[in-house]
Formats: structure tokens, C-alpha cells, sequence
């Protein structure tokens, strides 16, 4: 296929115009269609809060969420991304800058050392407790019947279900704790908005 000017950039078969819907705001940008989300937001969009650790799908420091799901960033293709909800940890505070309870919880209860694999870690512990909610089991799940009812966000069940974030300084114990204290969190605000 011939190269195509597009908003006067060339485009060939080996590269295409992508919209990307992140944090509620569209973004269309050419891309090599190789480009990953992570380099598309880190390198193309400034969004340098997705932190690139192994670039091969092993340490969960680019953690992203698309369409509500768990993904890291670094095995997607941003063209595969597109018109998909994504949301970043620059998209998880409030509009006006308050901390999500998560955030807030990582904070309170020391859940890092250096930072770096944070971004990460809080994008997978709000898909955590948002799955655990839903009653989905993991593989700690001692008992997965539908008649044993919804099993409780114990820290063997945090430990498995944020298994795929490494963090490099092994502040695990206080990851473990942030998690389990945002749970409660949501867990009350949702009893709150039943009765
Ligand atoms: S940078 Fe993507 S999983 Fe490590
Ligand atoms: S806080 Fe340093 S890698 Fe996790």
C-alpha cells in the first residue's frame, strides 16, 4: 500500500492513526503499528506515570487498565488498544486531585519504598478488589462452589492476586495491608449505598 499524508504525517502499511481513549480524553496520534501502549504513553503522550520495568510481560510495572481489565502495557499494541477505555494512574485521583482510597491507603500504610513499581501496583489492586467484589475466585480460593458465597479478601488471596506486580524493594507487607485496607474501604461504601 502506497504511503498516505495524513494530518501531514506519512502513513504506510507499517504505520496507522490510532485513537486512544485515556482517562476519558481521546488522543489520535500516528504510530509504527509495533509501538506498544506503554511507548505509545510514555513516549508519545508524556504520560510517564506507567513506569517500564522488564518490557517483556514479567513484573506488572506498566499495569494499565483497559476496559476495566488488568493489562500491562508493555504487551499491547497501541493500534489493538484503540477506541478501548484506557485508564492510567494519572486517570485513578478525583478531578479536583483527592487521592482514590487506594491511593490513600498506599500512602497511609507505607505501601512502597521507592515508587517505582506503584503506579503498577495500585492500577492492579483497584481491578483486585473490583474482581473480588464481583465474586470472581483466584487460585487461593479454597472454595469456589456458588453456594459457599462470596470468600473473604484474605492476605493469601491479595498475595495471589497481585502475584503478576513485583516490587523490587519487597515492601510486599505493606502492599498486602494497603490492599486489604482499601477492600474494607469499598466494602463499606458499597453497604453504605445499599441501605
Ligand atoms: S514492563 Fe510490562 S510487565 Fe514489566
Ligand atoms: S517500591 Fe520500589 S519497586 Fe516497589
Amino acid at each position: 500500500m502506497p504511503p498516505a499524508d495524513i494530518g501531514g504525517t506519512t502513513v504506510s502499511a507499517t504505520s496507522s492513526v490510532v485513537t486512544l481513549n485515556i482517562n476519558g480524553e481521546k488522543h489520535t496520534l500516528p504510530v509504527d503499528n509495533r509501538t506498544t501502549l506503554l511507548d505509545a504513553l510514555r513516549e508519545r503522550l508524556d504520560l510517564t506515570g506507567t513506569k517500564k520495568g522488564c518490557d517483556q510481560g514479567q513484573c506488572g510495572a506498566c499495569t494499565v487498565l483497559v476496559d476495566g481489565r488488568r493489562t500491562v502495557a508493555c504487551l499491547q499494541l497501541a493500534v489493538a488498544a484503540e477506541n478501548r477505555e484506557i485508564t492510567t494512574i494519572e486517570g485513578v485521583a478525583g478531578p479536583d486531585g483527592e487521592l482514590h482510597p487506594v491511593q490513600e491507603a498506599f500512602v497511609e500504610l507505607d505501601g512502597y519504598q521507592c515508587g517505582y513499581c506503584t503506579p503498577g501496583q495500585i492500577c492492579s489492586a483497584l481491578a483486585v478488589i473490583e474482581e473480588h467484589a464481583a465474586g470472581w475466585p483466584s487460585a487461593a480460593t479454597g472454595d469456589v462452589r456458588p453456594e459457599a458465597g462470596p470468600q473473604p479478601l484474605t492476605p493469601e488471596e491479595i498475595r495471589e492476586r497481585m502475584s503478576g506486580n513485583l516490587c523490587r524493594c519487597g515492601a510486599y507487607v505493606s502492599i498486602v495491608q494497603a490492599v486489604a485496607h482499601a477492600a474494607a474501604h469499598a466494602a463499606d461504601d458499597a453497604k453504605e449505598t445499599v441501605a
